[in-house]
């Protein structure tokens, strides 16, 4: 079933755009949760390095400090070649020099205790060989060396995750006091200074937030998921219903199509069987009025004999007209665009003692080619002017003008008479089959409208009367020019 397919595609399209748009938000969800988890981090290891960087600027700017000698703070070997490193205060306190980077290391030391986050001061040319620098730290003074000035990156440290900025240290006038005998000059690299922040914490964090998110998600992905598939549910029992009624329509239609067509089928054969005898009775009616000799017949037989030959007519024009009826609504010739004037030629000649007895004149304007099979154009035009010369008023001449009208996607036609002309409430009905306004066997068969109407719409057309300028009824139809018209 097409129908059942497409509502299928249509329903995994929809949750497979559903459930990329949830998906495509929680990923952008947690890409800026980790943006600001890095973010947060910087910012805690900028800030702790901009600490060390003034406490060493501080240390420095004084040449270094003194502080009192205990365990933790010896003199420093390193510093044996400055004079007065250590001193004695007037009551006999002991005083030692801490050089920044001594003290800085001093204090990065008890920090990172504290807190987790290491600070190091570093170079490749060591006074101090616990300042030795690890890989990733001999890597960022190589890049110091080539001009860079700061690196920033997560790397392990032991197995952990830590956040590390390293800093270039570059030699100052300062510097020299103590690191002159080194052989440095002022804007020489002389080593790093860095700190690393520890990211298991934030890491930490950051997973708790994206379990968070995905159950939030999770729960209106579900909500979303139960409304397709009960939306898909409702409207695949709605399709499997309107497939029954379908079906069932479509068995309708065919019956009635057969029946239909077995009705007509049989109407067809029976106004066939009806002509034969009803012609007959007509020529032998003629022909006993004709060879009898007048004289021998009383009244009485001949108006008998008159009456026999009326009715005989009038039955085969009866059953003409039906036989016409029957056939108005299939095509006899080729479909196509036909001119008029060929029909009215022919309709003309058809009606030519109508015509003749009613004394009537008929005019024809300009034509535009109508599409229709000329045998049922013919039909169209002899019904429609048989109808107006029979009704035609007795004590006037009778005039008919025919003329077309371009209507954008249609032929419009007028066919107007100075006839009687019909009541307004009854212009409708004469258009019904045996619709007679008086009964008068003279005035027709009473089909020829229904037969006009059942070809004009047979094509999609319609058609209707109006009152006419000349006085009587104006016959008016659209035929359509589309071919795609069935
Ligand atoms: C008061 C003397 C003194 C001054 C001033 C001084 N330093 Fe040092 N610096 C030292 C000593 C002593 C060490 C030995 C390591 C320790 O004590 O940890 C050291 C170590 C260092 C280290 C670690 C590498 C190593 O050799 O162990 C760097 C880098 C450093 N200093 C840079 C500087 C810079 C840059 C300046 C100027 C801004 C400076 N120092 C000023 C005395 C000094």
């Amino acid at each position: 079933m097409k129908e059942m397919r497409y509502l299928k595609l249509n329903s995994f399209a929809a949750v497979l755009v559903w459930s990329t748009l949830l998906g495509g938000f929680l990923y952008y969800d947690v890409t800026l949760a980790r943006q600001h988890m890095n973010e947060l981090a910087r910012k805690e290891a900028r800030a702790n390095f901009d600490k060390d960087q003034a406490f060493r600027l501080w240390a420095t700017r004084h040449g270094g400090v003194y502080v009192p000698i205990d365990d933790k703070t010896p003199p420093n070997p390193a510093l044996s070649k400055i004079p007065e490193r250590d001193i004695q205060t007037p009551s006999g306190k002991k005083l030692t020099l801490m050089n920044p980077a001594y003290m800085l290391r001093q204090l990065m030391d008890e920090f990172g205790e504290l807190y987790g986050i290491k600070g190091k001061i570093t170079s490749f040319k060591l006074m101090n060989p616990n300042n030795e620098p690890d890989a990733w730290e001999a890597e960022a003074m190589h890049q110091f060396e080539q001009g860079r000035k700061e690196v920033f990156e997560v790397t392990d440290i032991g197995g952990e995750p830590y956040l590390r900025l390293m800093g270039v240290m570059l030699v100052q006038q300062g510097c020299l006091k103590c690191h002159g005998f080194q052989g440095y000059k002022v804007g020489e690299v002389r080593g790093g200074v860095g700190v690393s922040v520890p990211m298991r914490p934030y890491l930490q964090e950051l997973d708790t937030a994206i379990r968070q998110k995905l159950i939030i998600f999770a729960a209106i992905w579900l909500i979303g998921m139960v409304g397709i598939v009960s939306w898909s549910l409702l409207a695949r029992r709605r399709l499997r219903e309107k497939i029954v009624i379908d079906a069932q329509l479509q068995r309708q239609h065919e019956a009635i199509q057969r029946a239909n067509e077995e009705l007509t089928h049989f109407a067809n054969i029976s106004a066939h069987h009806l002509m034969e005898p009803a012609r007959r009775l007509l020529s032998y009616a003629q022909r006993l009025r004709g060879g009898v000799d007048s004289q021998l017949l009383d009244d009485d037989a001949r108006l008998s004999l008159q009456y026999i030959e009326q009715g005989a007519a009038r039955m085969r024009d009866l059953i003409r007209d039906i036989e016409r009826y029957l056939a108005a609504g299939i095509p006899r010739g080729q479909l196509q665009p036909t001119d008029p004037v060929a029909a009215l030629t022919e309709v003309r000649r058809r009606l030519s003692k109508l015509i003749a007895d009613r004394n009537a004149h008929i005019e024809i304007r300009p034509l535009l080619p109508v599409y229709l099979d000329l045998p049922r154009l013919t039909d169209l035009f002899e019904v429609l002017l048989a109808n107006a010369l029979v009704h035609a008023k007795s004590d006037a001449e009778t005039r008919i003008e025919i003329s077309a009208q371009d209507q954008k996607s249609a032929v419009r036609i007028r066919i107007e008479d100075n006839g009687p002309g019909i009541a307004e409430e009854y212009r409708e009905r004469v258009f019904g089959v045996f619709e007679q306004l008086k009964p008068n066997p003279s005035a027709g068969t009473g089909i020829g409208l229904a037969i006009a109407r059942r070809i004009v719409e047979s094509r999609n057309g319609k058609i209707w009367i109006e009152t006419s300028t000349q006085g009587g009824i104006a016959v008016v139809f659209d035929l359509p020019t589309g071919a795609d018209i069935l």
